[in-house]
């Protein structure tokens, strides 16, 4: 039987590219999602891909959902952390609910799933771990410090359990994304979004695709040698170190 992969955030935006190219690789796929019912319905009407119900920032209603997923497609040998909303304000507006919706939702969220399939993958020699971070995480946004420090704290993270997992054929990798075409880019207002687009070399958003594509390539058997990395995805917006 083909492996399970879990998608959180999986049926709007960059998750749902991700949810589709890992369904069109071969692998059985859920995809998360936390209250969009109308959205998720037409994602799985779409894609024949399940979506699953439960909020990441909790960590009982997280077990829940493995469970239903365990049930129906198997253990997860593939999660991909991608779930994350924004809530932007310069620091000196930001309130204690904004930062801490984005730590909870941004980045405990990849503790409460990865926690609870970690075990199972120590268990079976092999698992695929990839987080999600953000362009803004390595190199902070005005607007953004919330964001920034989960998206960041998303990389060191990964660069621990990538040192963890290596003896049991787990990998944990980060995908760290420019500024792509989707509803939480184009919600930042359009002039701000158009000095934005003018800072990115290769002269555009990216597509939601080109970073499910990177994603697939971590979920699968070749990328076995890959772990602890952050692979950048911006149109050299930002050249990493
Ligand atoms: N650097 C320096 N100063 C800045 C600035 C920047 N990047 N952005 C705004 N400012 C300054 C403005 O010049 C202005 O200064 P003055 O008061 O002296 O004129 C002041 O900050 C206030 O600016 P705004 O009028 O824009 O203030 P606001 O309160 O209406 O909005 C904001 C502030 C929410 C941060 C808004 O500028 C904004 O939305 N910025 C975009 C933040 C961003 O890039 N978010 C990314 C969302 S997409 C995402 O997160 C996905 C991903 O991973 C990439």
């Amino acid at each position: 039987m083909s492996r399970t992969a879990l998608v959180t955030g999986g049926t709007r935006g960059i998750g749902k590219a991700i949810s589709v190219h890992l369904k069109q690789a071969g692998y059985q796929v859920a995809a998360n999602y936390g209250g969009n019912d109308e959205a998720a319905k037409a994602f799985t009407d779409e894609t024949g891909i399940m979506a699953v119900k439960f909020d990441v920032a909790d960590y009982a209603a997280v077990g829940e959902g493995l469970a239903t997923i365990t049930a129906e497609l198997g253990p997860v040998d593939i999660v991909v952390n991608n779930a994350g909303v924004t809530r932007d304000a310069p620091f000196h507006r930001m309130t204690l609910e904004q930062w801490q919706q984005v730590i909870d939702i941004d980045l405990t969220s990849a503790f409460n799933v990865t926690r609870q399939v970690w075990d199972g993958m120590r268990e079976r020699g092999f698992g695929r771990i990839v987080n999600i971070s953000s362009i803004n995480g390595q190199k902070g946004q005005f607007g953004q410090a919330n964001y920034s420090a989960a998206k960041a704290g998303l990389i060191g993270f990964t660069k621990a359990l990538a040192q963890e997992g290596a003896k049991k054929g787990i990998t944990v990798n980060v995908v760290a994304p420019g500024y792509i075409d989707t509803e939480m880019v184009r919600a930042v207002p359009e002039n701000v979004l158009e000095g934005i687009i003018a800072t990115i070399p290769v002269g555009r958003l990216g597509k939601a695709e080109e970073i499910a594509s990177m994603c697939a390539y971590l979920a699968s058997e070749d990328a076995g040698f890959i772990t602890g990395a952050t692979m950048t995805v911006n149109g050299a917006q930002y050249i990493a170190g």
